[in-house]
């Protein structure tokens, strides 16, 4: 799995300390609210388990799946729900948790989708963005790292499901998806 990495983009020491700082903030911001913290699986499962408990303030969770991607490295556009959340979202400050940032399509249908359902409020927070590849008009409320338009994997972040067991960040060869 290693050989399949061109180059470490964050190491786990650099994510460790971005994602404490991150939960600093969110405390702070959430303090006496009602946060209820919106994984979008399957990509952000390690940033959440991590970033939760970073979190000082009570906090809910809770899990939707969609897909946009299959195994390519671009996206289709067409995003669908394959988990819908268990939590009817009316009454809380909703903070949804994703991976990376990319296109914005993803995020964009998705905070739509749950901004309909009356929460008390709805931001994001993102490890990873992409503004290079930036499709739709959409900016994230708390960010980890702003990266460069290249394939990543690890922590959470697969290609054809594979990676996602890597504990930092690292640029895949592209001679594996060429
Ligand atoms: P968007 O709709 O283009 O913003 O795509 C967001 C989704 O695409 C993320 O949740 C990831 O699953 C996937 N994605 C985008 N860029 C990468 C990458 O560099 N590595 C792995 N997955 C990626
Ligand atoms: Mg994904």
């Amino acid at each position: 799995m290693l050989d399949d990495i061109e180059r470490v983009l964050l190491t786990q020491e650099e994510i460790k300390e971005k994602v404490k700082e991150l939960g600093e903030k969110i405390s702070k911001d959430y303090k006496g609210k009602n946060l209820l913290l919106v994984s979008v699986l399957k990509g952000s499962i390690v940033f959440m388990a991590d970033i939760m408990r970073s979190i000082t303030e009570h906090c809910r969770i809770d899990f939707m799946a969609v897909s946009s991607y299959g195994s390519s490295t671009k996206t289709s556009g067409v995003v669908k729900i394959l988990k819908d959340l268990d939590i009817p979202l009316e009454g809380y400050d909703v903070l949804i948790i994703e991976d990376i940032l990319d296109s914005g399509m993803t995020l964009d249908y998705i905070k739509k989708l749950l901004k309909g359902r009356n929460p008390a409020s709805i931001k994001i927070c993102t490890l990873l963005d992409k503004p290079a590849r930036r499709k739709v008009d959409i900016k994230a409320d708390y960010l980890g790292f702003s990266i460069p338009d290249e394939f990543v994997v690890g922590y959470g972040l697969d290609y054809a499901e594979k990676y996602r067991n890597l504990p930092f960040i690292g640029v895949l060869k592209p001679q594996i998806y060429n």
